[in-house]
C-alpha cells in the first residue's frame, strides 16, 4: 500500500494516477472537496497532518490495509515573505504541515513497517529549499530539515529492512510553480538544458525505484532536469 501526502497538489493529483499502476494507493488530503482522481485503486482520506488526533483516527480505521507500506509525504504548506518581516504565525503554519506532520504521520505508522520488517518513506523535497531562494525562508528551512529527519529514519530503522530517503525536486509543470509569474517562470527555463519542466511522471520512476531498492537508504535523489 502506498499512502501519499498532498494527493490533491499540483503534483499528487498526476502523481497518484502513475502511482496506482504501481500498488494500491491512499490519497491524502485536507480541503479539497473533490477525488482528484477515480480509480479502484485509489482511495481518499480527509486528514489534517498537523493535527494528532487526525492521524490517530485514520491509523486506527485503516489499520487493515497497512501491508508493505510506502509512506511518500508530498503535503506541503508554502507562505513567502524576506527574513525580516516573515510573520511567526506564518512561520508555525509551514512548519505544522511541513515537519510535524511528516513527524506525526510517520510515527502512527512505523510499527506496522517494523512488524512487517518492511517499509519505504520517502519525502520530497526541493531545490528551492537547498538552495535558499528570496523569500522563502520557512518552506526552505522545512525543506533542508527534512536531511535530519530522513537521516535518522534511515539510521533508526534500516535494520528493519525500512529506508528513508528524499526526492529533491526541481521545478514541475503543475503545483506551486504554477503559480509563479511569467517573468520567474522564463528565468527558471532559462537555466535548465532542456528548457522545459519537470514531467511528475519522472517522480513515479523514482518512487518505484525507491521501493524496489532495500539497498538505497539514507540518499537524496535529485529531479530537476541539471537546474543550473
Ligand atoms: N510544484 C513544483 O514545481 C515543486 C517543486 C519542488 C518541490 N515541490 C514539492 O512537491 C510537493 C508537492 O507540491 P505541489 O506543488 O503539488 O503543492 P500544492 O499544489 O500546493 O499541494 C499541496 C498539497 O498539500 C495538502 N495539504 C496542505 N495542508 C495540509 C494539511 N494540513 N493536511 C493534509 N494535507 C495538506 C493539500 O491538500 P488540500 O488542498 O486538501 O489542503 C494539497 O494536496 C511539495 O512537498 C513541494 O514542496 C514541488
Amino acid at each position: 500500500m502506498i499512502i501519499l501526502t498532498g494527493s490533491t497538489g499540483g503534483i499528487g493529483k498526476e502523481l497518484i494516477g502513475h502511482l496506482s499502476k504501481i500498488d494500491k494507493v491512499i490519497g491524502v488530503y485536507n480541503k479539497s472537496g473533490s477525488k482528484a482522481v477515480d480509480s479502484d485503486n485509489i482511495s481518499y482520506e480527509k486528514i489534517d497532518i498537523g493535527r494528532a488526533s487526525d492521524i490517530r483516527s485514520f491509523a486506527e480505521r485503516r489499520k487493515r490495509d497497512f501491508l508493505r507500506l510506502t509512506l511518500i509525504h508530498s503535503a506541503v504548506c508554502s507562505i513567502d515573505g524576506l527574513f525580516a518581516t516573515y510573520k511567526e504565525a506564518d512561520w508555525d503554519k509551514v512548519m505544522r504541515i511541513n515537519l510535524k506532520g511528516n513527524f506525526l504521520l510517520t510515527q502512527a505508522l512505523l510499527p506496522h513497517m517494523i512488524q512487517e520488517k518492511w517499509g519505504r518513506i520517502i519525502h520530497i523535497s526541493s531545490v528551492v529549499g537547498m538552495k535558499g531562494r528570496v523569500g522563502t525562508v520557512a518552506y526552505s528551512v522545512s525543506k533542508t530539515a527534512l536531511l535530519g529527519m530522513s537521516g535518522v529514519l534511515a539510521n533508526e530503522y534500516g535494520r528493519f529492512n525500512i529506508t528513508s530517503n528524499i526526492l529533491n525536486l526541481g521545478y514541475f509543470e503543475s503545483g506551486l510553480a504554477e503559480r509563479l509569474s511569467d517573468e520567474a517562470k522564463k528565468d527558471i527555463l532559462a537555466r535548465i538544458p532542456s528548457k522545459s519542466f519537470g514531467k511528475i511522471r519522472d517522480i513515479a520512476y523514482a518512487v518505484e525505484f525507491l521501493i524496489k531498492s532495500g539497498g538505497v537508504n539514507g540518499s537524496v535523489l535529485t529531479i530537476d532536469g541539471a537546474l543550473q
